[in-house]
């Protein structure tokens, strides 16, 4: 079986494409970059990606009338690179219901938030605000809701009492970074079912233990 061919969507820093570029440049690692589309010229990730010797394109959504044209030329670009799985990693933008559901069950998103908490932008404050003591990552299949969809990996941190925006989202990005890779290594090796809205993964390992913030004083 040859490797799961990844086309990953940008609009800016890109460290959680880094991270799936790193896990799998291994030639025996089940997947490989296939191509790397921003929709934002000046996204830095851009040069990350060239740097790892990959293939960029951007398509930049000022010039399209609509979001329909925009995502068929996505779709154009991620065909006609074989992609077989689409990895939205920061990319922020909202994809048509057609272009979801043409892709059905093979586009993938990392949101900084336990979904289906926290949904939309501007996540770590509202966390912050909402006095809630534990937060972290998800990566989950698209559905044309936003932030919506079958959940493949989570990850969780505590929400220090004084946080800052900016530390809390360090620490959520440490745990993205870890599971985006994993995720996508699960589908890559064939070990996930979607089952109405769950997700099935075959050999996970059983969980223990439990994370408490405060945790005993
Ligand atoms: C990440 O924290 C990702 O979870 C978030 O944007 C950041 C992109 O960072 N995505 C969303 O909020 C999508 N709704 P990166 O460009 O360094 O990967």
């Amino acid at each position: 079986m040859g490797r799961l061919k990844l086309g990953i969507l940008i609009s800016g820093r890109g460290s959680n494409m880094q991270a799936l570029i790193e896990r799998f440049a291994d030639p025996d690692s089940p997947a490989e970059v296939a191509t790397v589309i921003s929709n934002r010229p000046e996204a830095a990730g851009l040069a990350r990606a060239e740097a790892a010797g990959l293939p960029t394109t951007v398509i930049d959504h000022r010039g399209y009338a609509d979001r329909a044209a925009f995502d068929e030329e996505l779709d154009l670009a991620l065909s006609s690179a074989g992609v077989e799985l689409v990895c939205l990693a920061g990319f922020m933008r909202l994809l048509t219901p057609e272009f979801v559901e043409k892709w059905r069950d093979r586009v993938v998103n990392i949101h900084p938030s336990l979904l289906p908490a926290f949904k939309g932008l501007d996540v770590h404050n509202r966390v912050i605000a909402s006095g809630v003591r534990i937060t972290g990552a998800t990566v989950h299949i698209v559905r044309p809701e936003m932030d919506a969809g079958p959940i493949l990996v989570q990850g969780a941190v505590p929400v220090a009492q004084d946080d800052t925006e900016d530390a809390l989202a360090a620490r959520v990005l440490a745990v993205e970074h870890r599971i985006y890779p994993l995720a996508v290594g699960l589908i890559a090796e064939g070990r996930v079912r979607i089952v109405g809205d769950r997700v099935e993964i075959d050999g996970a390992a059983p969980v223990d233990g439990a994370l408490l913030n405060p945790d005993a004083l």
